[in-house]
């Protein structure tokens, strides 16, 4: 362990704040309501707590503690728990991290122009052929490039001086922007017509293998979790810090901000009657109906909807550099690459793989499905496997180290091995069909 040069986090704060910065981004935003909306309300909701306690939280004690253990980036870190044969693990999170990468920087570069176009021209009152005309094509690549240069900027300014200093800012500033929203969007007229689609449901949906396959992808996505993003971290992270506590943390704040923004989001899609809009959900339908209710609001619209697109660039950024970490990490872990030159490489070969899903939406939604969700499921099911039948009483034994909660623990080991894989199998088939099926309506149409 290289426990002597590896840079480390400056303070507890700025690691937990890094690390929900990884965990908030466009996932609670925009992925968050779109799948609520596309699963019937609160069902999908409930099922993706009960994912995130039962599946999420105890993956991302395993993510922690290896990482934290090994205190490498993830090839290593699991080369040094489970020898050769768990490098190829470490392999498959970096090409999720090409794949997520590349289209989330799209997304992004999508949200930062209308966060401009907010100050500079307002929303126009024809959303949908506006956001037809920016998706794809030139311009949706300029942006998304500007957004990565962005990105580049922070992970080249390393641990410290660049991750840990951008989360100790704009993390308390989107927590703010978001609570703020959510109190403005209580005061709008159809506010409780919104509230009354966010909390009801159909509880058939409960049981909906398809429901709960995009609640367990909504839970690795939203948690960053399945390709050693929390890994990453915490291999910065030093012996006393409380991994159990951090895991509780971590997640509890990136539901409060999943369900906070649901409270920003659905009271103005109901407030301007844009419902419609919304269950016709297709990936695109936040990036347009949300435009659309701030075109209908005249100047407030203009700035509300440039803070509700501040906060989503905000989120949208920490996520970034968390996915760019993986990669340079390892590239530096492994090539001994100096950090800029690496940042600059990998986020530009990153670019390059996300300049296909700025070309061509489709595109865009395959890689959704298959680095969103797939990817990450099998990530999650691996990492499991691993630490519950591969590391056992191991794991837990690095897992004890700092934790002034050790009864936490009581039950994780029994998680791991019985509960966690199995459900994450059936969840896997699921999405390997929804995988197959994206795929093949992708090259049929
Ligand atoms: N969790 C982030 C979001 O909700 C996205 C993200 C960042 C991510 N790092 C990740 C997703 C690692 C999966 C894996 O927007």
């Amino acid at each position: 362990m290289s426990e002597g040069t590896r840079e480390h986090w400056s303070s507890s704060l700025g690691f937990t704040l890094a690390a929900v910065g990884s965990a908030v981004g466009l996932g609670n935003m925009w992925r968050f309501s779109y799948m609520t909306a596309e699963n019937g309300g609160a069902a999908f909701v409930i099922l993706y707590v009960l994912l995130t306690a039962i599946v999420g939280l105890p993956v991302m004690l395993v993510e922690l503690s290896i990482g934290r253990g090994a205190g490498e980036s993830p090839v290593k870190a699991l080369t040094y728990y489970g020898g050769r044969a768990w490098a190829p693990l470490g392999l498959l999170f970096v090409v999720s991290g090409f794949v997520i990468l590349g289209y989330y920087g799209v997304l992004a570069g999508w949200t930062t122009r209308y966060a401009f176009e907010a100050i500079v021209t307002g929303f126009p009152a024809d959303a949908a052929a506006h956001f037809g005309a920016l998706q794809s094509g030139h311009q949706a690549a300029a942006w998304q490039l500007g957004f990565m240069a962005l990105t580049v900027l922070v992970v080249s300014g390393g641990v410290r001086g660049g991750i840990e200093r951008a989360s100790l800012v704009l993390m308390p500033l989107l927590g703010l922007l978001v609570i703020g929203l959510a109190l403005y969007a209580a005061t709008l007229d159809g506010a409780a017509a919104g509230y009354r689609y966010y909390f009801s449901t159909e509880f058939k949906a409960i049981l909906d293998p398809a429901v709960m396959r995009d609640a367990a992808g909504q839970a690795f996505f939203s948690l960053s979790l399945g390709m050693g993003a929390m890994l990453t971290y915490a291999s910065y992270l030093s012996r006393s810090h409380d991994l159990p506590r951090e895991a509780i943390l971590i997640s509890a704040s990136d539901f409060a901000v999943a369900f906070v923004a649901g409270l920003v989001v659905f009271p103005l899609v109901f407030a301007l009657g844009l419902q419609q809009d919304v269950s016709a959900s297709t990936l695109g339908a936040l990036f347009v109906t949300l435009p659309k209710a701030f075109a209908t609001m005249g100047f407030a619209g203009r700035v509300i909807g440039f803070l509700f697109m501040l906060a989503l660039v905000v989120g949208a950024l920490t996520s970034a550099i968390s996915l760019l970490e993986v990669v340079v990490s390892t590239a530096i872990d492994q090539f001994g690459m100096e950090r800029a030159r690496a940042s600059w490489l990998c986020g530009g070969a990153i670019s390059a793989l996300g300049l296909l899903s700025a070309y061509d939406i489709g595109i865009l939604g395959l890689m959704d499905t298959i680095g969103g969700n797939l990817l990450l499921v099998f990530g999650g099911l691996c990492l499991s496997v691993f630490a519950g039948w591969v590391l056992g009483p191991r794991i837990l034994e690095e897992a004890e180290q700092g934790t002034r909660m050790p009864w936490m623990l009581g039950g994780w080991l029994f998680m791991l091995r019985y509960v966690v894989p199995p459900l994450l199998f059936v969840i896997l088939l699921y999405s390997i069909q929804a995988a197959w099926v994206a795929l093949a309506e992708w090259a049929g149409g």
